[in-house]
Formats: structure tokens, sequence, C-alpha cells
């Protein structure tokens, strides 16, 4: 009897496209699912795009893998898919593979790889972007897990992923939850750099006063340019599309609440916990709440603001572009940032240069701006930060004009800018020679003896604030 080369267990949409990405690349593969109708639907609609391996039972999917088995999990992040492992790993032997491709928190995945390499099998946590069609032409798939994993699944997952000039968009992270932390990293920036376009769209709406068909254009425009992403593309079309049963822009007849799954959430939590600074990504998560506080909105919308004043429209458009690239490419440094001290504290090794690499296509967040990111981390693997690439440092030394006018425009006619400004209060803290973190120290040390160091000597000192103030060792 063949055997398939690799299984696919849960086949709601993102699972049937993997399995028939793989088929499609001539890897025969089991397809199993909870509920066989949606097996059995597989294969009738899509049988002759390749070999499937229809399987009614959890044995008789296991059965049908060539060893060491290689098993692709494809359900809802959480219990279901520690329901799924208990499932399916007593039918396993050592050195089989179980690849979760959900939105698991890395620290599910660091629990599950541990607890299965008890049991000799591999876990392998593997970060899917590229939503259902990404899942069907060419994903960027972020692995995590053993290096040995890797050898055996890697080629496989090359094979099905996205491809720039040849290059796979897709890499082996690192041990254990290292896949699922960048992919959680890339939600992270994926919801800072939406919020920035979202910003932008929302300045030259009402600063400059265009019509989302315009801003559409400018939107085009900016496409052919420096910020040519999957993000600004789409943008241009649902800014363009009217709504057939009214008539008007689509954007003005959908709630203005936005919703969210919890990977922004996450790598915000993670970035605290880590004391990485990613107010971009922080922000976006913010504003996304903020305008889901339907009854705290209706309460607020009578306070005083200032008289909206239009400005100028074409110049303003391409200061927002500037505005955007810049702040675009703090969100980015700051994510990278919390990728980085994420490798150092579980010791994951992770190469970033690479993660830039393999984002260039299939997810999300694509962008040919992925390939100056890539570019910077190859000229200096261990910059601290994005921003002292000398491209990215011209790049913000030539939107600073820009940049702080669209920042001030928005506070002045009091459209929110939370993205735009919080991306120029972290640049110039960056840059600052001295911030005012001394007089926090100051501070902390009068009601609290919290103690501070000096610019002049070291050791750590206190004082005598309620005696004669003088200074003693502490
Ligand atoms: C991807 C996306 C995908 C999903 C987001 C949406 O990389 O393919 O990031 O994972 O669309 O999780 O997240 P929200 O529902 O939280 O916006």
């Amino acid at each position: 009897m063949e055997k398939a080369r690799i299984g696919v267990t849960g086949l709601a949409v993102m699972g049937r496209n993997l399995a028939r990405n793989l088929a499609r690349h001539g890897h025969p593969v089991a397809v199993h699912n909870r509920t066989s109708a949606r097996t059995k639907a597989l294969v009738e609609q899509f049988g002759d795009e390749g070999t499937f391996l229809p399987a009614d039972t959890p044995e008789e999917f296991v059965a049908s893998l060539e060893r060491p088995r290689r098993l692709v999990v494809m359900v809802k992040a959480g219990a279901p898919t520690d329901a799924v492992i208990e499932e399916f790993a007593p039918l396993l032997e050592p050195g089989d593979m179980i690849v979760d491709g959900g939105n698991a928190h890395f620290a599910d995945t660091r629990r599950r790889e541990a607890a299965l390499r008890e049991r000799g099998v591999h876990f392998v946590g593997a970060g899917i972007s590229g939503g259902e069609e990404g899942a069907l032409h060419g994903p960027s798939i972020m692995p995590g897990g053993s290096a040995e994993s890797y050898e055996a699944l890697g080629p496989l997952l090359e094979d099905i992923s996205a491809k720039v000039d040849g290059d796979p968009c897709c890499a082996h992270v690192g041990p254990d939850g290292a896949g699922h932390f960048v992919k959680m990293v890339h939600n992270g920036i994926e919801y800072s750099d939406m919020q920035l376009i979202a910003e932008s769209y929302d300045l030259l709406r009402h600063a400059a006063g265009l019509a989302p068909a315009e801003i559409a254009e400018v939107f085009r425009t900016w496409n052919t340019g420096r910020l040519e992403s999957y993000l600004i593309e789409i943008t241009a079309e649902v800014l363009a599309h009217t709504d057939a049963a009214t008539g008007k822009p689509f954007v003005d007849v959908v709630l203005d609440q936005a919703e969210q799954k919890g990977t922004g959430r996450w790598t915000v939590q993670t970035a605290l916990d880590l004391g990485v600074p990613v107010g971009g990504i922080a922000e976006a998560v913010f504003a996304r709440s903020v305008s889901g506080h339907a009854d705290l909105r209706a309460a607020s919308r009578h306070l005083p603001g200032p008289s909206r004043t239009k400005v100028a429209g074409s110049s303003f458009a391409d200061a927002v572009e500037k505005a955007l690239y810049a702040s675009k490419i703090v969100a980015y440094a700051q994510g990278f940032h919390e990728i980085q001290a994420g490798s150092a504290e579980y010791g994951w090794n992770i190469d970033a240069g690479s993660m830039a690499a393999i984002w260039r296509g299939g997810c999300i967040i694509r962008a040919g701006f992925l390939d100056r990111i890539r570019a910077a981390y190859a000229a200096d693997p261990h910059t601290p930060t994005l921003l002292t690439d000398p491209h990215f440092t011209e790049a913000v030394g030539d939107a600073q004009d820009a940049w702080r006018e669209v920042v001030a425009t928005a506070a002045r006619i009091g459209v929110p800018a939370p993205g735009l400004s919080t991306a120029l209060a972290y640049y110039d803290s960056l840059r600052a020679d001295r911030l005012p973190a001394a007089l926090t120290q100051g501070q902390r040390d009068y009601f609290g003896a919290h103690t501070y160091r000096r610019t002049d000597r070291e050791g750590t000192h206190h004082t005598l604030w309620g005696g004669d103030r003088t200074e003693v060792d502490a």
C-alpha cells in the first residue's frame, strides 16, 4: 500500500489548503478530520490535484504515514491542540514528528515540545502566515523544534512555501517555541503596520480632505515605491471598493470597531516581560481596543477639541508617505528587537536576517522593504537596532521635517495618530543625549530609597532626603 509522505489532520480551510498545496507539489498526503465528511469532501473536490490518502480514524491516519511520521495538526490554537496531541501521541513512535501549524502561544509550544520530547516524539511549532491563499499557493513558514526534525521536514515545507528570487520563504527558526515566537512577533508587526496605514488614511481623509477613492489612488502610487507591500496593495483595494447596497464607499459602511484574536496582545505582553519597548505594536493593540469601547466613545463624543482645519493636499500626502515610512522602520526595528531579546532569553540563536528573508514573500507583511532588513542584518548581524543601518538612518533623516509636521498636524487638528506619534517619540528617545529618566530615579530615591547610579563614578547611591541630604553608598 502506498504510504503518505506527510499527513494533515484538521481540514478547515487552512488545513485543507495546506494539504492541497502538498499534494500539488507531488507529495502523497494523508488527510484526516474529526468529522469525516470534510475528509470526503476534500478528496471529492480536489482529489485530482495529487495523491490524497483519506483516513477515517486516527489509527488509520497514522498507519498510512511513512516513517518517521510527519503529522501536521491544523486545529484551533489552545485546548483543541492539546486534545489532538493526546489523541495521536500514543499512536506514534520515537523519531516521529507532530507539527502544529496554528497560531499557538510560544509558551504552550515550549510546554508541548518538552512533554513530547520525553516520549521521543519531535514537536514542531510552525508559524504559518499568508491566510487561506498563502496556505494554498505558498505561505511563509516559520518552523521551530529540533534541528533533527527540520532535516526531515524542511525540504517538504520549503517546497510548498512561497519563493522570492528562487529562495524559499521557510527556514528553521530555532529550538522548541522559537517558530511560534517569531510568528507572534510577525503578527505584532502586522498590527503595527496596519495601524500606521490606517492613521495615514485617516489623516489624508480628515486633514487633506481626500475621498476614499482618491486615497486609494494615493496608496496605489505609494505601492509603486519604497512602501510597496501586500498591506498597502490591499489598502488601495479596500478603499476603492463601493458598497453595492448603498453605493457608499465600503469603508464608510463598516462598523469602526477593530477585532483581534490575541497574537498582537501576546507580542506586547511578552515584550513587557522581556523589557523590550514595542510602543508601536502596543499602540496598535490599544487602538483596536479603544475602537471597540462603543459606550466609552459614545459618552465622550461631545468632549471639546480643536476646530478641524484642512491642510494642503498633495504636499501633505508626500509628508504622510515619509512619516509612514519612517514609522514603519521604527515598528520593524521594535519587532526585531523583541525577536533578538526572545532569542537571547530562551537560547534560540535566531538569525534575524533569515527571518526578514522568509517574510519577503507569502506572509501578510510581505514587502520589498523586508529585503532592506535582510541586507541590514547581512551587513551587521549584531546591529542593536535597524535604525542605525545606513539605509534606514538616511530614510529617517530625510523624513525628519515631514514626520514631525504630520504628527504635529494630527495633534493640532485632533486626529488621533498614536502609532505615528509613538514611533517618533521612540526615535527621539533613542537619540536623546540625556533622558528625564534621571529625574525619575531621583524621585524613586526620594520616596522609596530605591537608590541610583551616578554618571561620574561606580556604585549605587542614596541621598538622605529626609535628613541632611548627604549622599551615602547603598
Ligand atoms: C497571517 C495572519 C493570520 C491572521 C491574524 C489575524 O500571518 O496569516 O497574521 O495569522 O490573519 O492572526 O489576527 P487578528 O484577528 O488578531 O487581527
